[in-house]
């Protein structure tokens, strides 16, 4: 059950999950966000050690559950005011979308519109921002719409690319930016 004012987040992820961890830990002494619910559609997934450690209720969808209204239901139960994507690869359906408007954000590795859209994740954004030579890079935090990486943004957070810079050293330096960030966006959305 929901406490008076409390703010309910789920958390969508498809991999390693550090984001999740990120958000887990900044809202651990916060009495008013909670992190109710991880929903994952991988099996593998480490976002899911990361459920148990927190002792967080967590589900593993399928591409076709994703697809089927019948999740709705699950978000009601607990009771969910935001959806937070953090690495996960799968496109967020019309209807679920339109339940939540304005209610589900994303987190991209790069600085929108560039190096987005489908196919667009992990190694492969950090790829073409170095094979593009860009001399900064950073995070997108943006809404989300029935497409891949195009809703409003919300934040979008630079840094340099350095050269000498690989995949790795580039991703690490991204990763602390998302770190930091997320969180902070989070909470600016959720008691606003
Ligand atoms: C992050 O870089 C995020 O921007 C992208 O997917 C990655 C997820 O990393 N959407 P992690 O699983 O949170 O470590």
């Amino acid at each position: 059950m929901k406490k008076d004012h409390q703010k309910h987040i789920a958390i969508f992820a498809s991999g390693k999950g550090s984001n999740a961890q990120a958000i887990i830990d900044y809202f651990k002494d916060n009495d008013h966000i909670k992190i109710a619910l991880i929903v994952t559609n991988n099996k593998e997934a480490g976002v899911i050690q990361i459920a148990k450690d927190h002792r967080i209720p967590f589900d593993i969808v399928s591409s076709k559950e994703l697809k089927d209204e019948e999740i709705l239901d699950m978000l009601d139960v607990y009771e969910i005011d935001l959806i937070v994507l953090a690495g996960f690869l799968l496109l967020v359906p019309a209807f679920l979308v339109k339940a939540y408007p304005d209610k589900i954000i994303n987190i991209h590795p790069a600085l929108l519109p560039k190096h987005g859209g489908k196919g667009m994740y992990g190694k492969y954004v950090h790829e073409a921002v170095l094979a593009d030579k860009d001399t900064e890079s950073g995070i997108t935090i943006h809404y989300v719409n029935e497409h891949y990486d195009e809703g409003t943004y919300i934040a979008q957070i630079r840094c340099h690319v350095e050269s000498g810079d690989t995949v790795e050293t580039l991703s690490a330096r991204v990763h602390q930016l998302e770190h930091e960030h997320y969180p902070k966006e989070i909470e600016k959305l959720l008691t606003s």
